[in-house]
């Protein structure tokens, strides 16, 4: 995988988003100067060497891959045009014919990390739309590598059951049931 591969993170404020920004770049999957970085209330001091934007679209645009990272209900006023570019999101519950159809592109993928990335301990499922090519396929496995554990897995419906699974857990946390 080229070294000059440009990453844009879509909310990368976040806490997913930015976990992922941080992994890529200590496994040295992207330089700062190559990742574009978008926020919606206030630019993070974080990454200073990266590119911040809250323009979705100039990000788009300064990306070979974008990763889309806001939340399900926040998806709906972002509109970017991909234009054919490999598109990622962890975004749950978002299916794959709603993002090929609002980003205008046919190589998307739908990835599953959980809040393990942080600490790159990140088991994360992903399933690829059928135009992704092994050469998207190895950025997709170098990205959630450098998380953690990365597994492709066969079906849609296997990242909407461990969507549900996995994302119970912080219900099983022991901060939850403390008097
Ligand atoms: N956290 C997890 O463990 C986990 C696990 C699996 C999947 N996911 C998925 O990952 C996504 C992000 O989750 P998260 O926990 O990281 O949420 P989060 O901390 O709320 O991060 C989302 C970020 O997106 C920003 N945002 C919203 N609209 C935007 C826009 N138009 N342009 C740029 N930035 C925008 C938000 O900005 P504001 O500061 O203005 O709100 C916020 O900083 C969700 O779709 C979730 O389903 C999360």
């Amino acid at each position: 995988m080229s070294v000059s591969l440009r990453v844009g993170v879509v909310g990368a404020a976040g806490w997913l988003g930015g976990a992922i920004a941080n992994s890529i770049l200590d496994a040295g999957i992207v330089r700062s100067e190559n990742l574009s970085l978008s926020y919606r209330s206030a630019k993070p001091e974080r990454f200073p060497g990266a590119f911040w934007t809250r323009d979705n679209q100039e990000l788009a645009a300064r990306s070979d891959v974008v990763i889309m990272s806001v939340r399900p209900q926040d998806w709906d006023v972002v509109s970017i045009d991909a234009k054919q570019k490999l598109i990622i999101s962890v975004m749950a519950g978002i299916r794959i014919s709603a993002l090929r159809q609002r980003h205008k592109t046919e190589r998307i993928v739908r990835a599953l990390p959980n809040a393990a990335a942080e600490v790159l301990m990140s088991y994360t499922p992903w399933i690829a739309s059928k135009a992704v090519e092994e050469c998207d396929r190895n950025i997709v496995r170098a990205i959630f590598g450098a998380c953690g554990i990365q597994d492709e897995v066969k079906s849609e419906r296997d990242i909407d059951y461990l969507t549900g699974f996995s994302g119970t857990g912080p219900a099983f946390h022991p901060c939850w049931h403390r008097p």
